[in-house]
């Protein structure tokens, strides 16, 4: 049976494609997901993508969503710098995870530097543009198969 992933987004992600471009690029969230879509068929994955502004909705959605899925792809945006609850929800649900950014943040201001997700994710792409969320998929079909 195809195994399921979760795609989260966090705040200011729907503004891809408007937002300082030199940093996050000139893709849509859109065009995102429709390229993490036509990945997903390529390797029999079944996709549920979700974007909030709202901490809150994020934390709903891994725990609604969360547990009839086999992994978790994650860009908690700036949320990542500050959010116990998301790690925590992400810590209860024990799947695995791979934490995404569009930049690398290890490149930019202090404050991005410190991740409160990292140490609980399978593995982190940080700094590969729009194409890191296909690298995250192709990554967790092989963790889940292996
Ligand atoms: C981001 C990096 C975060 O520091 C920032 O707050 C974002 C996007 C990225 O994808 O590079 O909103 O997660």
């Amino acid at each position: 049976m195809a195994k399921s992933i979760l795609i989260i987004n966090g705040p200011n992600l729907n503004m891809l494609g408007k937002r300082e471009l030199n940093i996050y690029g000139a893709t849509t969230l859109e065009q995102i997901n429709n390229s993490i879509q036509e990945r997903a068929i390529a390797l029999d994955l079944n996709v549920i993508c979700f974007q909030s502004n709202n901490e809150g909705e994020l934390v709903d959605k891994l725990q609604q969503a969360g547990p009839g899925c086999d992994g978790i792809i994650i860009n908690p945006a700036a949320y990542t710098h500050t959010s116990v609850a998301i790690r925590d929800a992400l810590a209860a649900l024990n799947k695995p995870t791979i934490e995404i950014h569009l930049s690398n943040i290890f490149k930019r201001e202090d404050f991005r530097k410190h991740s409160y997700i990292s140490d609980i994710a399978f593995g982190v792409i940080s700094g590969l543009g729009a194409n890191g969320y296909i690298l995250a998929l192709d990554a967790l079909k092989n963790i889940l198969e292996s």
